[in-house]
This record gives structure tokens, sequence and C-alpha cells, in this order.
């Protein structure tokens, strides 16, 4: 009954996710007993297979955070600046709790003359130097300075002295006792006698109501797993020293065409200078693309062109692969040199993730999926009474001015052409919520597939006992909602 995924995939069409189903298997085992542990890249192990995309709308330190605390992993984006990048990596790995934290920091002989000072902090931290890692002197909260009748008065004159602080490893409930038994809003957290962060008691209320986190990815050095995303130019070996002194413990060659010269050069570089360093190459979509980063000593795989929701490479340049086959194909060569396969865009609800990891993938990258979170960059705003957040390609005309050009030009072109769009996506609250729901939901589909996690999933597709079908246009419209006036689209 149905097809073998080698038939299937082998007929000369390009299929995307929505093109294919499974065929129901047999059940003998439990929802929760299926495990969806699995690799980003050869050595880099994860307890839930979701990276979030290195976009700039998408993954930076409080993405980075709650990925990590999560089981995933965040890649930081680098449409910034070397040292941009850096400071992001190393916010993201001084805390071990997922929050959102923006601290200020100011001398003892500095002035705090406007309300903006505070941006959206309700306190500036006073340190001996007056910036991040250095000996925490006491604070000054937005309220004491409110009540200042001279604003022109130095920091010391009225700041609270106060050394009281957590260890910068304090989990939640820690921090929860502690700001409970002293009554505070906030508390820095210290490491080796040096300030890192602070954590709002507002924050740690918003965290508390959300499903309990299990594993978090703690790396070798004991900190936040968390990636970084680097281009194949020049300058990107001088970026790829600040990201590594910031402590990314691996990096993703962000290219749209991942099979070229510049790419299988930068890999052979990262993994002579730092052998240490996972590498992950890409994107790739077909067989012999993969096979030529894999001889060049690539640690991953990223899969997709054109599948993107802000996508516009396979129009531009008519390039590309439906995303269904892509991570198929490049799945059955990749594994055969234990390269793990991340599945990147084209993710809009768990059933792709099924799909992805199903086909052979070991990780899926999502942008769409996220960016709409609390925990993406930017602020919300409304559009037609719905509250959104902005999201955009990193081959758009607006976030290649801002220096994403790498991704999407040669090193010659000097004319731009957008291979992206800038959008918007609706509020979805914070992944520490949705995401654990959605893993719920991947894995009551690998239940009714009979396949209990990724390595039983990929070796029932292979061994042609997992049947698969293209569906036509009309069983998509009665595979999706349909007939009905209205109704509220709400899975949890
Ligand atoms: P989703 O579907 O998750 O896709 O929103 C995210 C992935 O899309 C890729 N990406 C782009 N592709 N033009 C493209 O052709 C772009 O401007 C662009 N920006 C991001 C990228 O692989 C990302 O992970």
């Amino acid at each position: 009954d149905g097809f073998a995924a080698e038939k299937l995939f082998n007929q000369g069409y390009s299929y995307t996710y929505d093109d294919v189903i499974f065929l129901p298997h047999y059940i003998d085992f439990p929802t929760d007993a299926v495990q969806l542990d699995t690799r980003l890249s050869r050595n880099i192990p994860l307890s839930i297979p979701c990276v979030a995309s290195p976009m700039d709308t998408v993954s930076e330190s409080h993405m980075a955070v709650a990925m990590a605390a999560l089981g995933g992993i965040a890649i930081i984006h680098s449409n910034t600046t070397p040292s941009g990048q850096a400071a992001m990596i190393r916010s993201a790995k001084s805390r071990r709790v997922p929050i959102h934290s923006n601290p200020i920091f100011s001398s003892p002989s500095g002035r705090i003359v406007s309300i903006d000072d505070f941006g959206d902090s309700q306190c500036i931290l006073v340190t001996e130097s007056g910036s991040v890692k250095s000996k925490l002197l006491g604070y000054v909260s937005k309220s004491d300075w409110m009540k200042l009748s001279d604003k022109e008065v130095k920091i010391y004159d009225y700041m609270v002295n106060s050394s009281v602080s957590v260890p910068w490893s304090s989990n939640l409930s820690e921090i929860d006792a502690f700001l409970e038994g002293k009554s505070r809003d906030f508390v820095p957290l210290v490491r080796d006698d040096e300030v890192v962060d602070v954590v709002t008691k507002e924050e740690v209320e918003r965290i508390k109501g959300y499903p309990k986190l299990v594993a978090g990815s703690i790396g070798a050095d004991g900190e936040w797993l968390v990636g970084a995303a680097i281009g194949t130019r020049e300058q990107d070996r001088e970026r790829l020293e600040h990201l590594v002194k910031a402590g990314a413990n691996v990096v993703v060659l962000d290219s749209s065409q991942g099979n070229s010269i510049y790419q299988i050069e930068m890999i052979k570089y990262v993994k002579k200078m730092y052998p240490e360093l996972d590498v992950i190459g890409g994107n790739v979509v077909t067989v012999n693309q993969a096979a030529n980063l894999i001889q060049a000593g690539v640690d991953g795989l990223r899969v997709g062109m054109g599948s993107g929701s802000i996508c516009t490479t396979q129009e531009v340049c008519a390039v590309g692969r439906g995303q269904a086959t892509a991570v198929y194909k490049v799945s059955s060569i990749a594994s055969k040199s234990g390269v793990p396969v991340i599945a990147d865009g084209g993710i809009s609800y768990s059933g792709h993730i099924v799909k992805a990891l199903v086909l052979g993938a070991s990780t899926v990258m999502m942008g769409s999926f996220l960016a709409g979170s609390t925990e993406a960059p930017g602020a919300y705003s409304y559009l037609n009474g719905q509250r959104i957040k902005k999201y955009r390609g990193m081959g758009s005309l607006e976030a290649m001015t801002k220096g994403s050009d790498a991704r999407y030009l040669g090193d010659t072109a000097k004319l731009k052409i957008a291979q992206g769009v800038v959008g918007a996506v609706a509020d979805k609250g914070s992944v520490l919520k949705f995401i654990p729901y959605t893993m719920q939901a991947v894995k009551q589909g690998f239940q009714d597939l009979g396949a209990s996690s990724l390595l039983s999933a990929h070796d029932l597709l292979r061994s042609r006992e997992l049947r698969l079908e293209v569906r036509t246009g009309a069983a998509q419209v009665e595979g999706a909602v349909h007939g009905l006036v209205s109704y509220e689209k709400k899975s949890f």
C-alpha cells in the first residue's frame, strides 16, 4: 500500500511538505515514549530538534537563551558588526534562566540626565568600570532617580550601595526564592566577582507559568549552547575569531547556494584553525552539492533553497527544489557519512516538522514559526487590530542595506537584487510555551507512524516499511479545515 520514499522521490517531481502524506503505521507505545533527542551536527547533541534561523528578526540573545533552555539552539545572525554579534553570544551565555534582560551600567562618577538613560530597565547597575564584567558597587532605581530634584548630581551621591547578587548559574527557582525572600524586584548575576547580567521579578513571573523545562542545551563550557552565522569572505575569518572568543559552540556558513569554492575553502579553514568547532555548511538541495561539502569536512548540512516563507529565490533565480524532495535526497547521502541534516525553511506547523524529521532531517530550522514570539527581536505593533511583529528575509533589500548581502551576492556584484521580502507575522506568545506544545504534537505524529525516535523513523523510511503518497490538490484541501463558515484555530 502506498509508495516507499525511494520510489516516490525518484519520479522527476519536486515535492513540498504539503504535497506528500505518510500512511499510518502500527502503534505499540504511548506518546510520551517518543524521544526527540537528536544532533545538530556531528558533535552537538540537542534534546529537541529545533533550531532558530540566523535572521535579524529571529535570532538574537533572547531567542538564543530561550531555545537553549528548551533543549534546542539558535544561530545568532551576522547582520551586524563582529563585535555586536559576539556581544549577543556573550549575553546569551551569561545566565542559565531563559529571561530577557538588557542591563544598563554606569560608573559611580557618571550622571543620569534623562529617563531615557534607563532604556526599558527599571534600574541602572553601578559598577567600578561603568560596564558589564566589572565589580558591582550598587544600583540606581528609576523611581529613586525620579524623586531627585537635581538631576546633575553624580551617581555616587545618591546610588544605593549594595553588592547583593546571586551566582550567574542560578536556576529559576533559586532566583525566584531569592527575590521572594528579600522582597526585591531584581537581582544582579555575578560570575568571578563581576556582574554579568540582571534578572527582574517581572521576567521570573512570566516564565513560571510556562510548561516545565526539562533538559536545556548546555555545552562542554558549562554554558548555553549558542551558534553563530558567518559568511565566506576574507573578513569573515576575523569575525570568526571574535565569535569563537565569545564562546560560539558551532558556526553556520550562511549562504543560499553553499556548493562553492568559497565555502569549501572556508570549511577547510575553520577545521584547520578550530578543530574542536563544528562547522555547518549549506544551503544545499542536491546530492552532488552535499557530497562536495561532506568531502570538504562539514559537520552538518543545512538544506533548503527558496522554500522559506519570505524567499523569492526560486522566482528570481529559477533555482531551488521542493523542500520534501530536497530533505529526502540530501539526507540519503548525508546519513552515509554520519552528517546530520538541518531542514531549513518552509515550516508552518507541527505536521511539517514531522515530515522533515521522518524524511531524514535531524533538526528543523525555523524563521517565520518563531518570528512572532516574545523572544524574537523587535517590538509588537498592530495591523487591522492584530498584534504583529516584523519578519524579513535576509535577502530583502532592507536587510541587505544593513549588511547581509554576503549571503545573496557574489563578491563582485554591485547591483543589489532582492531574493526576499519584508513582512510581518502574528503574535504567538512565548516560545517557552508554544514549542513544548509543538513537540508534543510532533510526538503524536511519530507515534502514528510507529516511530519512537528519529533514528527509528529513519530506519522505517529506509527499510521501506513507512509508506507515502502524493496528495492531489483536492486531497490537500480535504486535509485542511474546510466547509465551515467560520472557526477558531487553536491547538493548545
Ligand atoms: P521560514 O519558512 O522558516 O524560512 O520563514 C526561513 C529560512 O529562509 C531562508 N531565508 C531566505 N531565503 N531569501 C531567501 O531566498 C531571503 O531573503 C531569505 N531570508 C531567509 C533561510 O534559510 C531561513 O532559515
